[in-house]
């Protein structure tokens, strides 16, 4: 899944961090014409299980399943074909997993997708859960070397191991594009736009930035999800999103 001919709308990736399926249906129903894709993550799926993904295919919008899987090899190889059974192909792993549980889960993943006349799978790569910061992956996981290269190591190993790209800050980017490529896909969390509040985010970067630092695609929640009107958050982020296309 190629990202560059894709329209603002195809790259803005809404976060669904709800409970219920009537709450996830609500925010589906109401901006399916300005979200290409919603994220269904684990809070979600635990509590509604496959019907969200049953709810959002017929809304005909695409699903980022964020299940962040990490186990042996064939284990995740298997849970990621039962995803592609449901009919959803752009899905995260962890690359701490290391290259086989990798290697193994595209393999498995392309042949499924194959085998049922879907779409090549759209695989991405997590690094270190941004809940990790140099002391901690130091003094508890004694990692010692320094985080950006750590995260530089495992998005390379990811590439290497057949992965399309990797979750990443927008402040990655410029290594990542030298480690793995301009191909490699680039999806960015902790967007805020301006007018926005930052919430429990850290290092934020505004829709515009980050499509001008490279990345391709945004994960926004709360700036929509929270705003009084929601529409009009999903058309301004459009809209800057848009702007900072044309300018590219
Ligand atoms: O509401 P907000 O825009 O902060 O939501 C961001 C979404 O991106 C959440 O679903 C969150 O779990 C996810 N995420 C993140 N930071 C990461 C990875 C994922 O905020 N590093």
């Amino acid at each position: 899944m190629n990202s560059q001919n894709k329209s603002a709308r195809d790259r803005l990736v809404l976060a669904l961090d709800v409970n219920t399926l009537d709450e996830a249906k609500d925010l589906v129903y109401e901006l399916k014409d300005y979200v290409g894709v919603f994220k269904v993550g684990l809070q979600l799926f635990t509590s509604v299980g496959p019907d969200i993904i049953k709810m959002i295919q017929g809304e005909g919008r695409e699903i980022f399943f964020d299940g962040k899987f990490h186990d042996i090899p064939n284990t995740v190889a298997k849970a990621s074909a039962n995803l592609i059974k449901h009919g959803v192909t752009f899905f995260n792993i962890h690359t701490s997993g290391g290259s086989k549980m990798i290697s193994t889960t595209v393999k498995l993943s392309k042949e499924t997708a194959k085998s049922l006349g879907l779409p090549k799978p759209t695989i991405l790569g997590v690094t270190i859960l941004t809940s990790f910061g140099q002391r901690t992956l130091t003094e508890e996981l004694l990692i010692t070397k320094n985080i950006d290269e750590y995260v530089g190591k495992l998005a390379k190993l990811g590439k290497d191991s057949g992965l399309d790209g990797i979750i990443a800050s927008a402040t990655d980017v410029p290594k990542i594009r030298k480690e793995c490529g301009d191909d490699f896909i680039i999806l960015c969390p902790a967007i805020r736009p301006t007018w926005s509040v930052v919430n429990d985010q850290i290092r934020v970067v505004t829709p515009a930035d980050s499509i001008k630092m490279g990345v391709d695609y945004l994960v926004v929640g709360r700036p929509i999800t929270a705003a009084s009107d929601r529409v009009s958050a999903a058309k301004l982020v459009l809209d800057e999103i848009e702007e900072a296309l044309a300018e590219k």
